[in-house]
């Protein structure tokens, strides 16, 4: 196959801060694809519930956005602490949005908040070229969620390992699954695959499991929101019966994420905090349920790519 020439979003159109004003200016991905329209933080509570309401998603990037309403908090000469807590209340699960904050807590400035995003978006090129060392010649991958540059801040991680193995001429094309209830897949996640001009096609969810028996799917690649020290990964609902099903069928299941989604502190995925999100999200009309998030078990994952290279079960040893 031809190499592709895959393009990317720039880093600043996904979240920026403005010190004119002074602003946090993110791309509402609730409007994508239909409208590419932005959205004025002018406080740290408005970045909150920014990220709560999901104008900016995906765990790095929540993590960059938080970095940029603490600098934000200092521009406008706010109580920092108080800042600082109602950006981390913002999201629970994530544990990129603790270590962003933590981050910026010796110095708030713009520097520091820009600095962080550009080693985010480094990270993820590193974690890309690693990853796509996995992908043989003609690949079908199948993904899940959005796991692109709109969630990192730029490249992606599950999304940039598919962007680096398309350039490398490796990639056939991409299942990438709808998403439920918020669609991230089918709104964002194919609108940059379409955007850097790689073949894929989205499916309902439940389809994939089909589409694995019928012998369509070579490997399935997800990003992360918090990985325990155990190799327990937490990502979008979804992701779990991804995984069962990928072992049930024998196809590598690969785990893509920055070191910034590591959580050593947290020794299993029991102790991961699982976001129940508004049931209105599925439904007003009857009673429901909406976990935004499930816990994959270290044993479904075949390997956890990070900035740092492939790492191999057991991750106790090989994530530390
Ligand atoms: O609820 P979201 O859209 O913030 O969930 C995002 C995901 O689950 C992504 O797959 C995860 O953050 C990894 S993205 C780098």
């Amino acid at each position: 196959m031809a190499p592709l020439r895959v393009g990317e979003l720039p880093p600043a159109t996904i979240v920026r801060l403005e010190e004119d004003g002074p602003a946090v200016v993110l791309l509402d991905q609730r409007r994508l694809p239909d409208d590419v329209v932005e959205v004025r933080c002018s406080s740290p509570a408005e970045v909150a519930e920014a990220i709560g309401t999901m104008v900016v998603r995906g765990a790095p990037a929540i993590g960059i956005a938080a970095a940029y309403g603490m600098a934000l908090a200092s521009l406008r000469g706010e109580d920092l602490l108080e800042a600082e807590r109602v950006l981390g209340a913002s999201r629970p699960t994530a544990v990129n949005l603790p270590w962003a904050l933590a981050r910026m807590r010796d110095e708030p400035t713009p520097e520091r908040a820009r600095a962080l995003h550009d080693e985010e978006v480094e990270r993820c090129r590193l974690m890309a070229a690693h990853a796509a060392d996995l992908f043989a010649s003609g690949t079908r991958a199948l993904t899940h969620c959005n796991a692109g540059g709109l969630a990192t801040g730029g490249y992606g991680s599950a999304l940039g390992a598919l962007r680096t193995a398309a350039e490398r001429g490796l990639l056939e094309r991409v299942l990438v699954d709808e998403t439920r209830p918020l669609l991230q897949g089918s709104r964002l996640t194919a609108w940059e695959l379409e955007q850097a001009g790689i073949p894929h096609a989205v499916i309902a969810d439940s389809a994939a499991g089909s589409m694995m028996a019928r012998g369509e799917v070579d490997l399935v690649v997800t990003g992360a929101d918090r990985i325990a020290a155990n190799g327990d990964t937490a990502n979008k609902i979804g992701t779990y019966s991804l995984a069962v099903l990928a072992a049930y069928h024998g196809i590598p299941f690969y785990v893509v994420a920055p070191s910034s989604t590591l959580d050593p502190g947290t020794p299993d995925g029991s102790a991961i905090p699982i976001e129940e999100r508004d049931p209105a999200e599925l439904t007003d009309r009857f009673p429901a349920r909406n976990p935004a998030f499930d816990v994959t078990p270290a044993q479904l994952i075949t390997a956890i790519v990070t900035e740092n290279g492939v790492h191999r079960p057991p991750y106790k040893e090989s994530l530390r």
